[in-house]
């Protein structure tokens, strides 16, 4: 069948991974690459909506017809996607945004002492999918559940808890598939139900995914 259109509905992505500061040379980060989301922002252009792509640090072209605004930390994405959101119909959350970030940046590196341990302490980051999906004007907000067990248990659990409209899972523990990795294999919960999308190209498993948050979308709108 047809994709369902998505012409002229805004819709932002998050992607890629954020960078938690320690000191002015050094940062707690994550395996995300971005392929996944600037996958979604791809399939969503082709679709005809207007993407708006917040991107971590990645090296990836930007998909045609994509707005991207950059970002390296957690708060920053939060703050970008924040003052943007307002005229999204769609949010889509693909970025792994740290969960927390040093609670100081040293101004100067830190230096190496006679210790043989040092302690780290992190403070948490706000969560920027539960604070979309609280909006009293909510977009359709689907997020992500990277996970290494249990994945239902836990997606599940996401999707009810930050309040999101649908949340697609993959489980990262697996080789070849994930973080970094060409493919990936999605299982996407919604309140009502549930899909597998099995193991297959970003590209395409992206097309595949949107076709259905379209539906989805177009079934509450
Ligand atoms: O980038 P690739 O290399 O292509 O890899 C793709 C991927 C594995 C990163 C992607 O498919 C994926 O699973 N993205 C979500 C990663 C993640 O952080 O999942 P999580 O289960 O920790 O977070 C749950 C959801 O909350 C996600 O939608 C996340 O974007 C969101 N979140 C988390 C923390 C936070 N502070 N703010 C958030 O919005």
């Amino acid at each position: 069948p047809k994709a369902q259109s998505l012409a002229g509905v805004r819709l932002m992505l998050t992607a890629g991974p954020t960078r938690e500061a320690l000191d002015p040379v050094r940062f707690i980060s994550n395996h995300s690459s971005g392929k996944m989301g600037f996958a979604l922002a791809a399939a969503a252009a082709e679709l005809g909506a207007e993407v708006t792509l917040v991107s971590g640090p990645v090296s990836l072209a930007t998909p045609a017809g994509v707005r991207r605004l950059d970002v390296e930390s957690a708060a920053q994405m939060h703050g970008v996607v924040m003052d943007h959101i307002d005229t999204q119909q769609i949010f889509i959350a693909c970025a792994a945004v740290a969960d927390y970030a040093p609670k100081t940046v040293a101004s100067h590196k830190i230096k190496k002492t006679s210790a043989d341990t040092m302690v780290i302490e992190l403070t948490k980051n706000p969560d920027i999918v539960a604070n979309v999906a609280a909006l009293p004007n909510k977009p359709f907000t689907v997020g992500f559940a990277a996970e290494t067990r249990d994945v239902e248990k836990y997606a599940r659990d996401k999707l009810s808890r930050k309040k999101l409209d649908m949340i697609v899972a993959n489980n990262v523990a697996k080789a070849g598939q994930g973080f970094n990795a060409d493919d990936n294999a999605l299982s996407v919960f919604w309140p009502e139900g549930q899909t597998d999308l099995p193991l297959a190209g970003k590209t395409e498993l992206a097309r595949h995914l949107l076709t259905l948050i379209a539906e989805k979308y177009h079934d509450t709108h």
